[in-house]
């Protein structure tokens, strides 16, 4: 495909200047647009076929939490679409000091073209939307990781062939991650089982809003604490931290709750070989994944991993001006 044509499919999604917040915020058609779109960058990309579709544009990337995937492969992301990436640190910015999310909204908005954030509450990303005149990409709040959520879709598009009907069971802590499968799953037909223990759950207002989005593509949500018997048939293993950034004091507790939550090759081998095992990285072996299963032959997690830079180059050709 020709950087024209590029141009041409972007301006069809007709998604140019919104935020991409939570993926609940798309609908069904959208998610799909974006993962084809996904694909065909891909495939350029692959091919060394130009698709510069956002020459002489600048990205600016706040990270006030640490990360490896997310900040390579959106800086990457952005030079191979021709645009400016800037990296900002927390230390870098005067909003870990005390300037108002409205303010550095209206800022930001006066110098790029887009605003890619990692933070703790979701609201400051919501706010940041709210007030600046710029597109916000989320890159990981406390409850959502929409892009990462759109890289898996992505990949088990590629390794199960479709995502209509493939089951995906979630085991262990009802965090960020959980929360934005069961939205992409609820957008795209997808049956998402989430075992976690009890008080480890997911949100219950972020599940009921997947279920009721659910009910219009087909997809199913289902919650249980019984991991053996919902591993049953999966076509997905999925699984992440037990202590997402933020809540490393209670470490030695949620590893202790949730141990039974760990992905091992004895519960690979009881959903069956055709089974794919998902984890967002990083991974910490022996906690919830072990390091045979995360190099074993099922294992899919650095497709997934390369997948969050064609799916994140998906979301800023289509949304940025
Ligand atoms: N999966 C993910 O977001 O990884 P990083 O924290 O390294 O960005
Ligand atoms: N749930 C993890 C995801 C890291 C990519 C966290 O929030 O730390």
């Amino acid at each position: 495909m020709t950087a024209q044509q590029f141009h041409e499919r972007v301006s069809e999604l007709d998604l140019t200047g919104r935020s991409f917040l939570t993926i609940h915020d798309f609908s069904p058609a959208e998610v799909r647009a974006l993962l084809d779109l996904a694909t065909a960058l891909k495939v350029a990309q692959k091919r060394r076929e130009p698709h510069a579709v956002l020459a002489g544009r600048a990205v600016a990337m706040i990270f006030m939490k640490t990360s490896t995937r997310t900040r390579v492969s959106f800086e990457i992301g952005i030079e191979q679409l021709g645009a400016q990436p800037m990296f900002l640190s927390a230390n870098d910015v005067q909003l870990r000091v005390g300037e108002t999310i409205k303010d550095t909204a209206n800022v930001m908005s006066r110098y790029v073209d887009c605003l890619m954030i990692r933070t703790f509450a979701q609201k400051d990303v919501d706010d940041l939307a709210k007030y600046g005149q710029i597109p916000v990409i989320n890159g990981l709040t406390d409850t959502h990781h929409p892009c990462q959520g759109m890289a898996d879709a992505l990949t088990i598009r590629e390794h199960c062939g479709k995502l209509e009907g493939a089951k995906l069971v979630y085991s262990g802590d009802g965090n960020n991650v959980a929360h934005s499968l069961a939205e992409v799953g609820a957008k795209t037909g997808m049956r998402v089982v989430i075992c976690t223990p009890e008080g480890y759950g997911p949100d219950m207002d972020i599940i009921a809003r997947a279920q009721a989005d659910a009910a219009q593509t087909g997809a199913t949500i289902e919650l249980t604490s019984d991991l053996q018997a919902g591993v049953e048939g999966a076509d997905v293993i999925y699984t992440d931290t037990f202590t997402s950034m933020g809540q490393e004091a209670e470490h030695d507790v949620r590893l202790a709750a949730l141990k039974a939550y760990q992905v091992d090759m004895d519960l690979v081998r009881r959903a069956g070989p055709q089974v794919k095992v998902m984890h967002c990285l990083p991974a910490h072996w022996g906690e919830e994944i072990t390091e045979e299963v995360l190099y074993s032959p099922n294992s899919v997690v650095f497709d997934q991993a390369e997948n969050r830079l064609h799916a994140q180059k998906a979301i800023m050709a289509a949304v940025i001006r």
